[in-house]
């Protein structure tokens, strides 16, 4: 294992990511990890990464020293690398400006972290500090025309720095002096994969969980359905899985679940129908928080009536992954999630959590996905909210007025499907905005309703840009709704980034 410390840089996880890609695993923890601490988790190799502060502030984040001391290979990236210089009595300096951007950076006598990478090379540059003077011991490896110590290594005591950041593609050689550091300076092996994952994490289950019952909260979607799947091939009948069909879901998705999870795996699902309960709470609500209150707190009420028929379960499944860990764990991480997701279960329920997948990003349990089985229109599903179409029928909710939505966005599914362009756009979804407009079909006048068309192209949906959809699928996306959905007779095509708009119309 490679152990990451962080120290705040918006880059950590890609480091941890770029070495998994290589097969080692890694993890990302908080700067304040003691050595005592370190030394039991017992990684290969420790990376300190780079962080927003200068070494000088008076807040600024430190790491227990006496992790130099525990003959475990180092390498200080930025900020870890001013760290490391500044405790070996080298020198560092406020720069009078930021350097950021590409700069060009020359070798000096091939060290072993540019193995086999030319002398002269691009990297990515993010820093205010600099190191001015190596410590006693270290030799300078490369300099770049501002930053005359952009790498340096002290290698019979496998400590080596980097001013720049190897993790960020735009470093030409930096997955190269990633790799060198993994493989040449800590001698990790490369063994971990997906594969290796589910035996040794089914393993770990059977064991935690010995004879006993798991119960886990099913809703179709990526994570939930990837830790049902990892579950249940672990232990089989002891797991049974709740699902619960508020009546919001997209068209056949209830009974896909039911046909992939009950038919195909064989799992032990209770189906609760409860569209008529969420329904009537619903009925003249028309605030969007209030509805996005009501149907959490719904879910909840039903989840727990069903468990507590289920009276001898004993663990609680959760689908939480490596990002969420991450981001409530190491106290550096800026993100701030902006939706609690009514899938959230009530905290004082009296099970003991089974979070397998927590160590895992959200591609990695997508590739477990596929490994376990689970097909391809799960494991790629685009994100679909916890209050599902309640949101997408602006206003109050109606039997009628999902109806609407729920066909509009099957016909806008398949089209974009059909069109081969599913896995480029992010979501794409149809919401029936509270308007009614004048219209003519055939000889006649009709007065009814418009549908939206939402697609958006994203990372994380943070941030979005509406999808360039040729027009001829919009067209025909816009042609079939009219024609085939009733009481639609105007279809408008949302051209709105995020920010100012939001992905979601409610
Ligand atoms: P917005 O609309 O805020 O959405 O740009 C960003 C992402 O979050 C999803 N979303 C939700 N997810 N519960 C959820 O679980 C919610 O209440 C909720 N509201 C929005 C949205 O679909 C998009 O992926």
């Amino acid at each position: 294992m490679i152990l990451v410390l962080d120290f705040g840089s918006q880059y950590n996880q890609l480091i941890t990511r770029r070495i998994r890609e290589f097969g080692v695993y890694s993890e990302l923890h908080s700067h304040k990890l003691t050595a005592e601490e370190i030394k039991e988790m017992n990684p290969k190799g420790i990376i300190l990464s780079g962080g927003p502060h200068s070494v000088y502030d008076e807040n600024s984040f430190r790491c227990d020293e006496k992790i130099f001391d525990l003959d475990i290979p180092v390498l200080g990236i930025c900020y870890g690398m001013q760290l490391m210089a500044l405790h070996f009595d080298g020198k560092v300096e406020k720069a009078k400006n930021r350097e950021y951007g590409k700069a060009l950076i020359d070798l000096n006598n091939q060290p072993i972290l540019f193995k086999d990478t030319p002398d002269k090379q691009t990297v990515w540059m993010s820093h205010g500090d600099k190191v001015t003077a190596e410590p006693p011991a270290f030799q300078v490896d490369a300099t770049s025309p501002s930053t005359p110590i952009a790498a340096m290594s002290n290698p019979s005591e496998k400590l080596y720095g980097v001013q720049f950041h190897p993790e960020v593609r735009h470093s030409e050689y930096g997955n190269d002096v990633l790799r060198h550091f993994v493989f040449d300076v800590c001698e990790s092996k490369g063994e971990w994969s997906i594969k290796n994952f589910i035996e040794q994490e089914v393993k770990n289950i059977q064991d935690k969980v010995g004879d006993k019952k798991v119960l886990c909260a099913l809703s179709g979607g990526v994570d939930s359905s990837v830790v049902a799947a990892l579950i249940h091939k672990a232990i089989g009948d002891q797991l049974t899985c709740i699902f619960v069909d508020h009546g919001l879901l997209r068209k056949n998705e209830a009974d896909d679940v039911m046909k992939v999870f009950a038919d195909d795996f064989h799992m032990n699902i209770i189906k609760v129908d409860a569209k008529d309960r969420f329904l009537s709470k619903l009925k003249g609500v028309d605030d969007p928080e209030k509805k996005r209150k009501i149907i959490g707190n719904e879910f909840i009420y039903v989840f727990d009536d069903e468990a507590d028929k289920l009276k001898d379960m004993d663990y609680l499944a959760q689908g939480t992954l490596y990002t969420d860990v991450i981001e409530s764990g190491t106290e550096t991480a800026q993100t701030i999630k902006s939706h609690h997701n009514v899938g959230g279960l009530p905290e004082d329920m009296q099970f003991e959590l089974i979070e397998p997948l927590n160590t895992l990003f959200k591609d990695e349990v997508r590739e477990l996905g596929t490994q376990l089985g689970i097909p391809d229109h799960i494991v790629w599903r685009q994100p679909f909210p916890g209050p599902g179409l309640a949101i997408r029928v602006l206003g109050e909710v109606t039997d009628d007025k999902l109806e609407i939505v729920r066909e509009s966005d099957a016909i806008l599914r398949e089209e974009i499907a059909a069109a081969g362009l599913d896995r480029d756009i992010w979501q794409y979804f149809t919401v029936l905005p509270n308007i009614k407009s004048v219209g003519v079909m055939g000889d006649a006048r009709t007065y009814d309703y418009t549908i939206g068309i939402r697609a958006v192209t994203s990372i994380d949906g943070m941030t979005s840009d509406w999808a360039r959809i040729p027009w001829d699928v919009l067209e025909k996306i816009s042609t079939r709704i009219v024609n085939e959905v009733d009481h639609i007779n105007r279809v408008v095509y949302d051209v709105t980034s995020k920010p100012p708009a939001t992905i979601e119309w409610e």
